[in-house]
């Protein structure tokens, strides 16, 4: 297992390129399974994710071609003969995003059969309102040894109301919706700006959707789609990642290739803490010249702060001036780096939902375990202010959504290599008498 072996203490500066955002490309990946013709994807970031989802769609009969050399972030997928429409336990237990595959498959194939995700590090993570909204458009559903079967001669559209806003239940539906029958209403939808760059790639497909993007969506179901090209949206969370780390360490980094309109509620907050930024169309500049100070933070839906930038987020506030309270209210159980920050030396007091972290505390290097992907970015951040040399185990969460986070740290000046095992199984074991 790769480790991360950071030292601290470096200012960041010069320019960072932002990649594809892995939550667009994951379900654009998947609305290829809705037509038998080519769908082009480009800006598809290279990370574990973009894989285990090539894998997933191989296994069905797709042909996904990744893109390599001059061509390496565009994917290439021809979904003309679905042999197995099914997604195994093996690998939705590693991407819980793989049940984004149920509604296509269901909508083209007139059949699903998807393992339930189970637990998760970060919470419970049930999928039953993918599965509701499913059953409103028509689907027979059954479940039994741990899979989830779905079945529809065709879908038909319907009213659904989300009981509660969920990003991918959002776009599992909106692509079951385009192929069905008639008219469907879908409202308390996820306005994250990844669903509405699905509807943009299902509408160059020949979908006819209106309002992905706002909390209506209405699709006129129609009875077949075809292949198109699309680039998939900058990731505003790894930019929102980078813009931390350049603040932190008093750096002075441009960031390219974003989109600053995605990060309005990221930027606000860290205005608020004492961030200089100023932005172009697709660019940030981050100045941390400028001391932090205590802001108190809620992660909310889009358009709110995002959950998956908290963890980055607890970092600032171990070193900004005064007391932040962090509330969590997407997920409840995502609070396991603040027991790694502890370690480093923060002083953060945990109550429910509620983080109370005092500020102004230096890090100390030490050995640390990543326990999710955003959780492990919280990690690096820490490590790259902290005194000393850092050690991060388990960085394979990491590379699960950040393209080359070594290598982009790297190019602006921070101190990161990567190692391998350091003790290997077989060496670590004790030597025979
Ligand atoms: C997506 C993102 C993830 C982000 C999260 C919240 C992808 C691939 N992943 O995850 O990075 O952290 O949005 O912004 O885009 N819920 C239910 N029933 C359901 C579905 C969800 O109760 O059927 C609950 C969840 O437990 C959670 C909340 O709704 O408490 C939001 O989850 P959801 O928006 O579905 O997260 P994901 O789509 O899995």
């Amino acid at each position: 297992m790769d480790k991360f072996v950071i030292r601290g203490g470096t200012p960041l500066l010069g320019t960072v390129r932002i990649s594809g955002a892995k939550n667009a490309a994951l379900p654009c990946m998947a609305a290829a399974l809705l037509t038998d013709d080519t769908v082009v994807l480009e800006n598809i970031p290279q990370v574990r994710d973009i894989e285990t989802t090539r894998r997933l769609l191989s296994a069905m009969g797709a042909e996904v071609e990744l893109g390599y050399g001059r061509a390496h972030h565009r994917t290439t997928i021809q979904a003309g003969k679905l042999s197995t429409p099914e997604a195994s336990y093996e690998l939705v237990k590693t991407m819980r995003a793989s049940t984004l595959v149920l509604g296509p498959l269901v909508a083209r194939c007139g059949r699903a059969r998807v393992s339930l995700p189970g637990g998760c590090a970060i919470g419970a993570r049930p999928i039953d309102l993918h599965i509701k909204g499913l059953e409103r458009l028509g689907a027979k559903i059954t479940q039994d040894h741990g899979y989830v079967e779905a079945s529809a001669k065709r879908l038909r559209g319907a009213e659904i109301v989300f009981d509660k806003i969920t990003v991918t239940g959002t776009e599992d539906l909106l692509m079951a919706a385009t192929l069905a029958e008639g008219d469907t209403v879908m409202q308390n939808c996820a306005r994250e700006p990844e669903v509405a760059d699905l509807a943009d790639l299902l509408n160059k497909m020949g979908a006819k959707i209106e309002g992905a993007g706002t909390s209506t969506i209405r699709i006129r179901g129609v009875s077949k789609l075809r292949g198109a090209r699309h680039r998939i949206i900058p990731d505003r969370i790894e930019a929102g990642t980078f813009i931390t780390a350049a603040a932190l360490t008093g750096g002075d980094v441009k960031i390219t290739g974003c989109d600053p309109s995605h990060l309005d509620a990221v930027l606000q907050k860290l205005h608020e803490a004492g961030v200089k930024t100023t932005h172009s169309q697709d660019s940030i500049r981050v100045m941390g010249d400028k001391p932090l100070r205590a802001a108190d933070m809620n992660t909310e839906e889009y358009p709110g702060f995002p959950t998956d930038m908290q963890a980055q987020y607890m970092v600032v506030a171990t070193q900004a001036e005064g007391t932040s309270i962090i509330t969590e209210n997407i997920f409840e159980n995502r609070f396991m780096h603040a027991l790694e920050l502890v370690r480093m030396g923060a002083h953060i007091k945990m109550e429910g939902r509620r983080a109370i972290v005092r500020g102004r505390t230096p890090l100390g290097a030490a050995a640390v375990l990543a326990s999710d992907l955003r959780a492990s970015a919280s990690l690096v951040l820490a490590a790259l202010v902290a005194d000393g040399e850092t050690i991060i185990d388990r960085v394979y969460h990491i590379d699960r959504g950040y393209e080359h986070i070594e290598e982009k740290l790297k190019s602006v000046g921070a101190e990161i290599r990567r190692i391998g095992e350091m003790f290997p199984k077989k060496a670590a074991a004790p030597a025979k008498a």
